[in-house]
């Protein structure tokens, strides 16, 4: 049985938001490191380099922090919740290798590095990509002794279903035919699918690590849905307007010509539609009661003002 990284639970109320992140991502880069050690030898050598060549470039590592700040929040531990932490990056990586494929949006940078493709080959950033989606629900199933089965048996639903066909492949689908002017409705439930249904199950499996009640479960889920709109409407505005600290190339979405809220609405419009749904997750986050103070909302601000 594989063990994980202890951790202080509590959060220093001193600590500035930057000092927070960095110290959060550590902890979550640590536990991968522990966890994450696949036999590289041999023919497979190569793939496993791969996905590890991604997994750890320098990423922001979003979802898992959301994902242990919600568990801390109502009272879980950080051992409680890691598992799914690190099953979400893992996810979340995976799709960003895929996305990043000539097949897909065909970019070159990411994280930056170059793209895995562009060092490994394309067939080898297929199977990293699959190799790390898989790994994810084994590191689920295979979580320590302390994790109730139960809510093991509830992130596998969760994240399968966040990630599969009705959630993030959905979006991506979406995404790549959707070439001609949708209404705001229809590019509003493509991101919902591509980038909200993973934020969303980040938060819902924090919560559920802690076992947290039915009705803030899916209060959350609603938070995080439009957090997760005010997040991708970020990104297509960075994708305009931001600067090499992305790490990701800019105007691939012009490139690919991708429907975006910035070739729907223009930039300020979909900045203002970014406020818009940020002003909503906030609203939604206010109504519930944790148990402790918490960065949900520093995060939350962290997602639309960010210039990475
Ligand atoms: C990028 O996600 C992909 C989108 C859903 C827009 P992030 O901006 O969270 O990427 P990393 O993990 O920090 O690299
Ligand atoms: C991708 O959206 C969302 C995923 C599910 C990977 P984008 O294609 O806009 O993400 P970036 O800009 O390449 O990170
Ligand atoms: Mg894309
Ligand atoms: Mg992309
Ligand atoms: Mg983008």
């Amino acid at each position: 049985m594989k063990t994980y990284n202890q951790q202080i639970d509590s959060d220093s109320p001193n600590m500035t938001f930057s000092d927070y992140l960095t110290d959060q991502q550590r902890s979550v880069n640590e536990a991968l490191q522990r966890w994450y050690r696949p036999a590289a030898h041999g023919p497979a050598e190569k793939m496993i380099d791969a996905a590890t060549y991604s997994l750890f470039s320098a990423s922001k590592r979003l979802r898992p922090i959301y994902c242990l700040e919600v568990a801390r929040a109502f009272s879980g531990s950080f051992t409680s919740a890691i598992p799914a932490a690190m099953a979400l990056e893992m996810v979340h990586t995976y799709s960003l290798i895929h996305d990043d494929l000539p097949a897909m949006d065909d970019d070159d940078l990411r994280r930056g590095k170059p793209t895995n493709h562009k060092v490994y080959g394309e067939a080898t950033a297929i199977l990293a990509g699959d190799g790390l989606l898989t790994s994810a629900f084994e590191v689920l199933s295979k979580a320590g002794g302390e994790i109730n089965p139960k809510i093991r048996l509830k992130w596998v639903r969760e994240l399968s279903e966040a990630a599969g066909m009705e959630g993030m492949v959905l979006g991506q689908f979406l995404d790549m035919r959707m070439k001609s002017l949708p209404s705001l409705e229809d590019l509003e439930n493509l991101h919902r699918k591509k980038t909200g249904a993973l934020l969303a199950a980040s938060v819902v499996m924090g919560a559920q690590a802690a076992e947290a009640g039915e009705s803030e479960i899916l209060a959350l889920r609603e938070f995080a849905y439009d957090m997760g709109l005010a997040f991708q409407i970020r990104d297509d505005v960075l994708d305009v307007i931001g600067g090499e600290e992305m790490g990701k190339p800019i105007k691939s979405d012009e490139r690919n010509e991708k429907v975006t809220y910035v070739s729907l609405l223009g930039l300020e419009k979909a900045e203002v539609q970014g406020k818009f749904w940020f002003d909503s997750a906030l609203a939604k986050l206010s109504a519930i009661h944790f148990n402790h103070d918490n960065r949900l909302e520093e995060l939350t601000r962290f997602v639309i003002e960010r210039k990475v």
